[in-house]
């Protein structure tokens, strides 16, 4: 019996063979050589890549949910995190999965780099592997305006308004993001279209284009130069499968005992609110108040520019073909210095806002709300007009309802000039009688006089409109 069915297997992967090679491919994948043999080193490229599927898999469920409006997004992904059935995880996982990859990609830049791993024809592995770098900022700055809390408002408004204050082409630009001159629902529209459709189609050129050259150019391997080469498969597979699980198993935990952050509902009048960037770009932030006023343009053009091209060409720059960090003392002495200085920068950040009580106490205060806020109960949210469509499934009102009361109440009772009158009943003295007594006298339930008397009208009438009124949902 087994004996039928691997040879029914075998004929299976035979015809998919013959018409995609895939064997071959396979083959290519599996024998790729390491020299050096497989290490631990290896595994961060392959736990990023694994980290961004993730990050594609929980974004498109997370999309089954989320509305990008400014009157929506807020309570739809309120709705995730706190209703939907392992909505939390979903959530933990892609929000504590944007620190991962930004530690991941920090750190496989940095391998390749001590490591000397973009010299000898692998030049078009690191720039592409830069540009993605720049892709992957542009998933963190663009998602992280999606959840519309107070959090999310006010970090977008200071990254913008830096962005404006840049000489000449800032203005333009961050108009052109913020689809006006402020933080508006437009806003989320272009940032949830760059974060859902653009980015990820140029993700996916990029990652396909790094990975294409990287099996042309062939795995870098060890610095030293060696005889002993491995394959891919099975050593270095399975290190890599180990790490993946890892990162699975590490995200699922955080999202359990750190839930995914959300703030209350933005609120754009909280003149109070203290933003704060992410602790990756704590250093930029403190740049800035060194420079301030016009020498502004130093860190926020001049820096980045400079490190931008550096970096970027770095291949063609350092074309010496030694790749052991310990016999590049310069490079690696450089590079040590701007990562030490960065973080002791960043750590400064952290250290001012502490010794201010004043931005300590807000900052305590916002921390505390945010955690209130998590774990307070769904409260869900109507939204204009569109919430009333239930209207239709209720009985159509009385006539006596619309040569008397539509004018002010609207003809399905969703409100005009009087408020509207679903859900009526469940307020306190709004039970049917209550109803009859207000139209006949509605002085004596302290209404507002615009609201006229109707004591004119027949019992039966009252009746009828009171039953209806009650009826609405
Ligand atoms: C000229 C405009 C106008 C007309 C016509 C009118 N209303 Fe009103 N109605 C109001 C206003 C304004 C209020 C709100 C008063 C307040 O909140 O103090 C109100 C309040 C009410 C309330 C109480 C709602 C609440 O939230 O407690 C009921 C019930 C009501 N109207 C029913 C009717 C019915 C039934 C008719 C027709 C027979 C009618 N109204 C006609 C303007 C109108």
């Amino acid at each position: 019996m087994s004996f039928i069915i691997a040879e029914k297997l075998t004929t299976i992967v035979e015809w998919i063979d013959e018409r995609t090679a895939i064997k071959n491919l396979l083959g290519n994948i599996t024998k790729e050589p390491i020299s050096g043999g497989s290490r631990w080193a290896y595994v961060l490229g392959s736990g990023l890549l694994f980290a961004l599927m993730l990050q594609m898999f929980t974004g498109v469920l997370l999309l089954l949910y989320y509305v990008p409006s400014s009157d929506a997004a807020h309570t739809s992904v309120a709705y995730i995190q706190k209703e939907v059935l392992l909505g939390n995880l979903i959530r933990g996982i892609h929000y504590h999965g944007t620190n991962l990859i930004v530690i991941l990609t920090v750190l496989h830049t940095l391998r390749t780099f001590f490591w000397g791993a973009y010299k000898s024809k692998r030049e078009i592995v690191w720039i592409t592997g830069i540009l993605l770098l720049f892709i992957i900022s542009g998933f963190a700055f663009s998602g992280y305006l999606l959840p519309w809390d107070n959090n999310a408002y006010f970090g977008t408004a200071v990254r913008l308004g830096i962005i404006s204050s840049i000489p000449i082409i800032g203005a333009p630009i961050s108009e052109i993001i913020l689809g006006g001159s402020s933080v508006s629902t437009l806003t989320i529209s272009r940032f949830f279209t760059f974060h859902v459709g653009i980015l990820p189609a140029i993700l996916f050129l990029f990652i396909a284009l790094h990975l294409l050259v990287i099996f042309r150019a062939k795995h870098a391997g060890s610095y030293n130069p060696t005889t002993n080469v491995e394959d891919f498969y099975p050593k270095q597979f399975f290190k890599n499968c180990c790490f993946a699980l890892l990162i699975f198993i590490i995200l699922s935990s955080l999202s359990y005992i750190s839930p995914a952050h959300l703030e209350v509902e933005a609120n754009p009048s909280d003149s109070n609110y203290i933003a704060r960037p992410e602790w990756y770009f704590l250093f930029i932030f403190q740049l800035l108040k060194y420079f301030p006023g016009h020498l502004g343009f130093i860190p926020k053009v001049v820096l980045p520019g400079l490190l931008f091209i550096v970096v970027f060409l770095l291949p063609f720059l350092d074309k010496s073909p030694e790749r052991n960090p310990l016999k590049r003392p310069f490079a690696t002495l450089a590079i040590s210095i701007l990562l030490f200085g960065a973080i002791l920068i960043g750590s400064v950040a952290i250290l001012e806002d502490r010794s201010n009580p004043i931005v300590k106490a807000q900052l305590e205060r916002q921390s505390n709300e945010a955690k209130l806020f998590l774990k307070s109960e769904f409260t869900p949210k109507n939204i204009g007009k569109t919430a009333i469509p239930e209207v239709e499934s209720s009985s159509p009102p009385p006539s006596i309802y619309q040569t008397k009361c539509v004018a002010c109440h609207g003809d399905k009772a969703e409100g005009q000039v009087g408020p509207t009158l679903h859900k009526l009943s469940q307020k306190e003295k709004r039970s049917r009688e209550d109803i009859i007594k207000l139209l006949k006298d509605p002085k004596s339930y302290g209404l507002n006089p615009i609201m006229p008397t109707f004591n004119d009208l027949s019992d039966q009438e009252l009746q009828q409109l009171a039953d209806w009124i009650v009826s609405l949902k």
